[in-house]
């Protein structure tokens, strides 16, 4: 497929990641994680000490990330922060927990958002995140929402959580996404919300071959 843009957004651990990749080699278009944008300099403010515990340094991030490089490898799905592959330290506990107090900072989306636009202009692609649809890419050729119930996407998340190593309970994960979807719905600067024109999707009850056999109906049938 040439140049078509395909916003996926939604609701953490609802598969939006994995159906965007399988969506993107099965239509040869790059993948972008938006949402790896947000957990990198997330992670880079915790290193530097712009946020700890509840105090969150407005003033030092908005000068701080004018002089970083943040890079999305679409070749190998990598985060390059200032030349260093961040992908790995980006999905902690501590990053996770994090990560919605940064996305709800207007001039961190801005910053974000240059790069998600320049990357989508030039090679077309399947982008995943919270408001691709409705505000990175209003004009997106398709749009998808995907929810699933939350003790799903727990289990999901609790799963892959453990496979990479990192030990919490099933409580501590469910308590972590509860937070974060209440934070990433109710931000005033583009909320996670579906866009009028997106085809939602409930993962809940589906394998990943079933929703992606929608996704591909959805998208030849257009
Ligand atoms: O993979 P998961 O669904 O857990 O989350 P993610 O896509 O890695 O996104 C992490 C966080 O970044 C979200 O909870 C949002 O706070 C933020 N985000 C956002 O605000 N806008 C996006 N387009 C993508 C992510």
């Amino acid at each position: 497929m040439d140049k078509a843009i395909i916003a996926i957004d939604g609701y953490a651990s609802t598969g939006k990641s994995t159906l965007s990749k399988m969506l993107s080699s099965h239509l040869g278009l790059p993948y972008i994680d938006s949402g790896a944008f947000f957990r990198g300099i997330t992670f880079l403010a915790l290193e530097k000490g712009w946020i700890n515990n509840e105090n969150i340094y407005q003033e030092a991030i908005e000068l701080g990330i004018k002089d970083i490089k943040i890079y999305y490898n679409t070749s190998d799905n990598k985060l390059i922060l200032n030349e260093i592959d961040i992908t790995d330290k980006i999905r902690s506990k501590l990053v996770s927990s994090n990560v919605s107090k940064i996305a709800k900072l207007p001039f961190v989306r801005f910053f974000i958002l240059k790069q998600q636009r320049l990357m989508g202009n030039s090679f077309g692609m399947v982008m995943d995140g919270r408001d691709i649809g409705t505000v990175v890419f209003p004009n997106a050729d398709f749009k998808f929402f995907f929810t699933a119930r939350p003790e799903v996407r727990a289990q999901r998340r609790w799963e892959e959580m453990k496979a990479n190593g990192y030990f919490l309970s099933y409580e501590e994960v469910l308590k972590s996404l509860m937070n974060r979807d209440k934070v990433d719905t109710e931000r005033k600067f583009s909320p996670l919300k579906k866009a009028n024109d997106a085809i939602e999707i409930d993962t809940s009850d589906l394998s990943l071959e079933e929703a992606f056999t929608i996704l591909i109906s959805k998208i030849n049938y257009k």
